[in-house]
């Protein structure tokens, strides 16, 4: 795996440098269209059997790398890869930051798979690993982590996203005292950071997409900490009607065929197996992860950090892309 990490980080700075001229347009799926065609190029020449066990796009029917699609040159070792092509195009098409490239490859086999749907996670650092529990109500969680870092829960900092479907859990832990950070978008970023050394978060809590709770689950796993994830329904996340009500059927229905449940709880070995699991981020637009890309007098220049989680070692990797 480790020689895969070159080909790796140069697919998700290709995914990032083809979104990025249009920052701003307003289109997200023009966007979305642009990162997933520079990576399946890049892709289909890096020499690898790769599967596509998770993709980004059949929510909002975006253009995708599609689950199940085989990728690769054809030789070269089998890999599962989780892709977020552009993880917050609602951000790069409103010129917004945090926004970012991102894909995971892992031994074939290792990763869940599971359709493009919501999925509720719950994400700690190393310190707390073995403290959270999705079967208990969030409060409970909030009191397990603070106790196992050593913490009064008005020190305890949790991250989510500022959506509908979150604010009772947003409205729970503010009555705790809990300090609650509540981003537009990007659970992936708020992930990783939860479990960075000097985090700005202690736990990450939030409904978001699958498909980003897998690769989160990757990184997650290189940097040592926990996660536990449920996959949830239309109704459950956006309500019960009678539209939902035939998503979440449709849902259901390709649950069953794929071998997986919702409403199971999904511990960190399940979502990915091993440690043998490369992680890419580059950044698009710049936020806390990483640098967003920037012209420079003579080219352009991408940040981006790459986790393996054989070796445990993060790089950030900047590079200057000249013409
Ligand atoms: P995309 O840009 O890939 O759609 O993801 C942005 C994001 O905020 C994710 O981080 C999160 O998991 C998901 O969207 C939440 O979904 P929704 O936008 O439907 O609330």
């Amino acid at each position: 795996m480790m020689s895969l990490a070159w080909p790796l980080f140069r697919i998700t700075e290709q995914a990032a440098l083809a979104a990025w001229p249009q920052t701003g347009c307003g289109d997200k799926n023009k966007i979305d269209g642009l990162a997933v065609t520079a990576m399946r190029e890049a892709l289909n020449s890096v020499a690898i059997r790769g599967r596509i066990v998770i993709g980004e796009g059949e929510i909002d029917r975006a253009p995708m790398l599609w689950i199940g699609e085989e990728v690769g040159s054809g030789a070269g070792p089998e890999v599962d890869i989780a892709v977020d092509p552009i993880e917050g195009t609602r951000m790069v098409a409103m010129g917004q930051s945090n926004a970012l490239a991102v894909m995971a490859f892992a031994p074939r086999g290792s990763l869940l798979h599971a359709p493009d749907m919501y999925m509720k996670k719950l994400v700690v650092n190393r310190f707390a690993k073995g403290a959270i529990n999705l079967a208990l109500p969030l409060a409970d969680n909030l009191r397990n982590v603070a106790a196992a870092l050593g913490k009064p829960l008005e020190r305890l900092r949790m991250v989510t996203l500022d959506k509908p479907r979150l604010q009772p859990a947003i409205a729970e832990a503010t009555r705790l005292g809990v300090k609650v950070f509540a981003l537009p978008d990007g659970d992936v970023a708020a992930s990783v950071l939860a479990c960075m050394q000097e985090n700005p978060y202690d736990l990450m809590y939030t409904i978001g997409g699958a498909p980003e709770g897998v690769i989160s689950a990757c990184a997650v796993k290189a940097l040592g900490g926990d996660m536990q994830a449920e996959l949830i329904d239309f109704c459950e996340a956006k309500g019960d009607n009678a539209d939902n009500r035939l998503i979440a059927t449709q849902e259901r229905q390709r649950c069953a065929e794929m071998g997986v449940e919702v409403n199971r709880i999904y511990a960190l070995d399940e979502l990915v197996g091993g440690n043998k699991i490369l992680f890419s981020a580059t950044g698009v637009t710049g936020g806390d992860l990483v640098k967003g890309i920037q012209q420079v007098a003579n080219g352009v220049r991408t940040q981006t950090l790459l986790i393996g989680g054989a070796d445990r070692t993060c790089n950030i990797i900047d590079s200057l892309h000249s013409w």
